[in-house]
């Protein structure tokens, strides 16, 4: 039952960046700090390698398909989590597309602090359904095998998806996003003593 902790974990690096994108918008929309392009790329980049071509897919492919075995009941809510990772890849590239066109045109700033607004709501609401819902449900109804497959799937360093040593790449890029981003999200220039 490893998975359950590692997927509340992977839920916290997830939502600290998309929270550190939305506050640090804040602070460029009120004229306090710069808009640093190099640090929201990071940001999607870190998106689009993890939660969406790790973390969900193993969602569906290991823990909703041995939830779906043991406990048919469980399908409406299995069925709403797998539609909102398909409608989730849409946001996310709309989200991307608003960020295209803000690095582009400067005014359209406000267009992208408010999809960035929508997109961390769903996300918030669609984490807060698993580990609300569907976690505590899964620890009563998966047996140790069904756990066995999880976790190997969770723990893994060499993630089939992708084919590369995930996790150490992951690290190294929230590093990097801890690294360039302003206090209080990271520890980048601006909390250098002046
Ligand atoms: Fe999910
Ligand atoms: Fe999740």
């Amino acid at each position: 039952m490893k998975a359950i902790a590692i997927i509340q974990d992977e839920h916290r690096a997830i939502t600290s960046v998309i929270e550190g994108l939305r506050h640090m918008l804040v602070e460029v929309a009120a004229g306090r700090i710069p808009v640093d392009h190099a640090l929201i790329g990071a940001m999607f980049h870190y998106i689009e390698a993890f939660p969406e071509k790790l973390h969900h897919p193993k969602e569906d492919d290991f823990l909703f398909a041995r939830m779906r075995a043991r406990r048919p009941e469980a399908a409406p809510l299995l069925d709403a989590l797998e539609a909102e990772h398909a409608v989730g890849r849409e946001r996310f590239a709309e989200l991307k597309a608003t960020w295209e066109r803000f690095r582009d045109d400067a005014s359209t700033l406000a267009a992208f602090v408010e999809a960035v607004e929508r997109y961390s709501y769903f996300h918030w609401r669609h984490m807060r359904k698993e580990e609300d819902e569907l976690l505590p449900l899964a620890a009563k109804a998966l047996a140790d095998e069904d756990w066995k497959a999880i976790d190997t799937a969770f723990l893994s360093n060499e993630d089939p998806i992708v084919g590369v040593p995930a996790s150490k790449a992951f690290r190294e890029l929230f590093r990097r996003i801890v690294a360039i981003a302003p206090p209080p999200w990271g520890v980048g220039p601006e909390a250098a003593p002046r």
